[in-house]
């Protein structure tokens, strides 16, 4: 047996735990299913989901993909139960909760005294609300929002979502090693580009509005409001 089926007996019994908490209830019939064609989608979806590499092998390292661990998979089923949401108290009074727990706990493993977060639901949308609040809290003088600098190993949504936001985006330099290069310099934003000194021979030019981070030995100048890049040498 290659896929983890063991804790599928767990789950039930979890339901029908979950279940006598609503024991209360006035009496109604949930609404019903065809069950033999609900066996057939399932096995169709089996079916069709042969065709993916085996991410749940130990001996496949071509993707970071792995499936949950056990008990996160057959939680998040009996949380389907009920589908509730943390959006809101009324929403998800117990999954709110559990919420503050999780985040409590995430910044504990960082040491962090004190925190305040959420849970998202992936990378991409994790990026996007924290790229929209350094958007929000970081300006220059004249308005326009600083530059947001990433490694150039960076998860391709930084530069991306930095776009969408409409924040310059300013990728740094990595070694053979993966780390930034420690002497990446400042960087120095006015409204028509942001310019990143890497060192005195290399300087990052970005204009807004443009993904394309140009990388010059001499003198690259972004030509304001022309989202292009010259070198007059
Ligand atoms: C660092 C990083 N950020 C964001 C993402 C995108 O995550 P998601 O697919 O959950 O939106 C990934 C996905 O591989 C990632 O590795």
């Amino acid at each position: 047996m290659q896929l983890e089926q063991k804790s599928l007996n767990a789950f039930l019994e979890a339901v029908k735990k979950l279940d006598d908490g609503f024991a209360a209830l006035p009496e109604f019939s949930p609404s019903t299913y065809d069950e033999t064609r609900l066996l057939d989608v399932l096995k169709a979806t089996a079916e069709r989901l042969h065709d993916n590499y085996p991410y749940f092998h130990p001996l496949y390292a071509g993707q970071m993909l792995k499936p949950p661990h056990p008990i996160a998979r057959a939680a998040y089923a009996l949380a389907m139960s009920i589908n509730p949401n943390n959006h809101a108290l009324d929403g998800g009074r117990a999954s709110s909760a559990m919420e503050i727990e999780a985040i409590a706990a995430l910044a504990k493993m960082f040491h962090w005294p004190q925190h305040l977060g959420h849970l998202s639901s992936g990378g991409t949308f994790a990026n996007l609300e924290a790229l929209w609040v350094a958007g929000q809290l970081v300006y220059t003088e004249d308005g326009t929002p600083k530059a947001i600098a990433a490694s150039d190993q960076a998860h391709y949504t930084h530069s991306r979502i930095s776009g969408v936001l409409g924040l310059p985006f300013i990728s740094l330099p990595s070694d053979e090693h993966g780390r930034i290069e420690p002497n990446s310099g400042s960087i120095e934003v006015n409204s028509s580009h942001a310019r990143l000194s890497v060192s005195p021979s290399r300087s990052f030019w970005r204009c807004p509005g443009d993904l394309a981070v140009q990388n010059c030995s001499q003198c690259t100048i972004c030509l304001p409001g022309q989202n292009r890049f010259t070198r007059p040498h």
